[in-house]
């Protein structure tokens, strides 16, 4: 069944609700597998930029990269209520981010965006992007497009400053009219916090499990990369090395085609 805003909503409400589950997607094929499972939500992340098109950081990720991730992920998952990522800079002001909302939106026929931090800027504009039909996501704590600015990726909201500092933009994105909100790398009895006194659901990442749901990139759970996923991501699978042992497979295969093809020539 999909859903939609409002029932994502009610999951919060109503007592005993399944945690809403979402995780990243960013390929026509594996939108087309999780269309077909029981997965709440689908994120295009701008994860995209780092795990399939090798950029350092999210930073670099553009609103193409996403307009074309975010429409291929659509036509692959059209039963699952979408979320796209706004990437870095197409929101820095109201009127700039509501002309991108609109394209992105339009164009990649999702069913919401989301974007980073809880500026009085991007408060406003989620309160425009709502007035005209477009449903946002929030997502505060850790937000890699802010790497820089953040100084690195670590857990937020260890001191009282920082804590009371996410409470009140957790609120503020509420009041704005977000219908959910990710919560990344904030320590879990804050997440737990801002969870019970929020009306819309939480979804966490690396923040414990007491949030309403819970969101991780599809390549670490699977391992689809090289590198060791983040400490909170416990895989599942390890493509990557199976994606090793089928082309050793095809490369035996294609030589031992050449040997069979050599010992056929030289058979008088
Ligand atoms: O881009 C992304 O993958 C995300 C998740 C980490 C929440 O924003």
């Amino acid at each position: 069944m999909k859903l939609n805003t409002r029932k994502i909503k009610s999951r919060k409400l109503s007592k005993g609700a399944r945690p809403l589950s979402m995780l990243t997607c960013y390929d026509y094929q594996t939108a087309q597998l999780l269309n077909e499972t029981d997965l709440d939500l689908i994120l295009v992340g701008d994860s995209v930029g780092n795990v399939v098109l090798g950029y350092e950081t999210t930073v670099e990720t553009t609103l193409e990269d996403m307009m074309t991730f975010g429409r291929a992920v659509k036509r692959g998952a059209p039963d699952k209520f979408t979320v796209v990522d706004l990437p870095f800079g197409t929101y820095a002001t109201v009127e700039r981010g509501l002309d991108n909302t609109i394209k992105l939106f339009q164009y990649t026929k999702a069913e919401a965006l989301k974007l980073e931090g809880a500026s009085v800027t991007f408060c406003e504009l989620i309160k425009k992007c709502t007035e005209v039909g477009i449903p946002v996501m929030g997502h505060i704590g850790l937000t890699p497009q802010s790497v820089h600015q953040q100084g690195g990726y670590y857990t937020h909201g260890k001191n009282d400053p920082d804590a009371l500092r996410l409470k009140s933009e957790a609120k503020a994105l509420q009041d704005a009219g977000c219908f959910a909100l990710v919560l990344e790398c904030v320590t879990a009895p804050l997440a737990q916090e801002i969870s019970q006194e929020l009306s819309i659901p939480t979804i966490g990442i690396g923040s414990g499990d007491q949030t309403d749901g819970q969101v991780l990139v599809i390549n670490d759970l699977l391992k689809m990369g090289p590198n060791r996923p983040p400490n909170f991501c416990h895989p599942v699978a390890d493509f990557y090395e199976l994606k090793r042992q089928g082309v050793e497979l095809y490369l035996k295969d294609v030589a031992s085609k050449k040997d069979q093809n050599t010992s056929q020539t030289h058979t008088p």
